[in-house]
């Protein structure tokens, strides 16, 4: 039997996202963005976005199916996202889907978001003709005899967005995904968003701080690195609770101080060289804990995900680090690292592909959905 074919439906945050794969071939990768409505508030409008979803979703299914060259009656199944997110923005997105697939009567996948990110990396090809995104070399032992393929096992996944923060360990996409760590307050990219509001520069704040920082010192201030204390860590063999956790509310407040300090002494402001500051504290942390836990959870293979890969910094040192660790870091290209369809639909070929039942058309939405 061929690989099915999957839609995938994204509606949890900004993005809505329509992909379309067959197996682990990415067929269509559509997204619409309601990004430039939220500019002017400085962050995310949950109700903004759920309008938007209402508006965006058929167009970007349209494009999809057109990009694919395929016909929705011939879809194998359909795979929504129904949690975490915004719920307003999850319930238009899993509304469509049930809609779509009681009218084609194809079964019905609800996906974990966090999960779908990690899935990107089953994925063919995802530079449209350019290399597979692994970099490990035990292709052939992967390739099953039905053509599906698996991630390395034990994979771990690094995902850091506006909206969240964790280090995964990934044994089967389909049943065995643990969680070793989060972040207890700010997501990394919220606290670029936050940081840069403070420094001026503009929402979103992850690419401005991003370019800031090129111009500045990162060692011009010792911010701190959340959540590394004894106390909090612990050891290898007794570790404490926060061991694999982050914290970035921290390092916003000491940013605030800072800025605080400058202005109040009537000085300007050393916008680069906070900004390089901060950017240093944010992936040191972040990489040295997620390396850190992958090697203490057998994880040679390590897949970075959600809107903060983007970030040149954590791209480098996160590289530099794996490398000595000797983890084999994979980087999916960004529009498939940020919210996206093709992911969705990726997992849900995989559930399909290992015989998982389908859900019941009454799936909610579920803001907080755990992996
Ligand atoms: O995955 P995404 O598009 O949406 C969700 O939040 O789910 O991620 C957006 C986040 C924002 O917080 C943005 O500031 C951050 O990713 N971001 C970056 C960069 N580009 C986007 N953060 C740091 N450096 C960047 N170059
Ligand atoms: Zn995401």
């Amino acid at each position: 039997n061929p690989a099915p074919l999957v839609l995938g439906i994204e509606t949890s945050c900004d993005e809505t996202g329509v992909g379309i794969v067959r197996g682990r071939q990415l067929l269509a990768n559509e997204v619409a963005s309601s990004m430039a409505e939220h500019i002017r508030f400085g962050g995310v409008i949950p109700e903004i976005a759920a309008r938007a979803h209402v508006e965006a979703f058929t167009p970007t299914l349209r494009r999809a199916l057109d990009t694919a060259g395929v016909r929705l009656e011939d879809v194998d199944a359909i795979a929504v996202t129904a949690g975490p997110g915004l719920a307003g923005a999850l319930m238009v997105g899993l509304s469509a889907a049930k809609g779509l697939a009681l009218a084609t009567g194809k079964p019905l996948y609800g996906i974990n978001h966090l999960v779908a990110h990690v899935a990107v990396g089953l994925l063919e090809d995802p530079q449209n003709g350019a290399s597979r995104p692994h970099s490990d070399n035990d292709a052939d032992s992967r390739g099953a005899s039905n053509g599906v393929r698996d991630l390395p096992p034990n994979t771990g996944a690094l995902l850091v967005s506006g909206g969240h923060t964790e280090i995964l360990r990934v044994g089967s996409l389909s049943e065995d995904v643990e969680l070793l760590g989060s972040t207890i307050d700010d997501a990394a990219g919220e606290a670029y968003d936050k940081t840069a509001r403070l420094l001026s520069l503009g929402y979103p704040g992850g690419p401005k701080i991003d370019a800031a920082a090129k111009e500045g010192d990162p060692t011009a201030f010792r911010f701190p690195r959340g959540l590394t204390m004894p106390k909090f860590e612990g050891t290898a063999e007794e570790p404490g609770k926060h061991r694999h956790n982050w914290s970035f509310s921290g390092l916003k407040t000491a940013v605030g101080r800072a800025v605080e300090q400058f202005e109040k002494a009537g000085q300007p402001v050393p916008t680069a060289d906070i900004a390089a500051s901060f950017q240093e504290a944010v992936v040191d942390v972040l990489t040295s804990k997620a390396v850190r836990a992958c090697q203490e959870h057998g994880i040679t293979s390590l897949l970075l995900g959600g809107g903060v890969a983007a970030n040149s910094r954590l791209r480098g040192l996160l590289a530099e680090r794996c490398q000595q660790a000797g983890i084999s870091l994979t980087v999916p290209p960004i529009p498939l690292c940020t919210d996206n369809g093709a992911m969705v639909a990726a997992l849900g070929a995989e559930l399909v592909a290992a015989g998982k039942p389908a859900s019941s058309y009454a799936i909610p939405a579920d803001s907080s959905l755990p992996v």
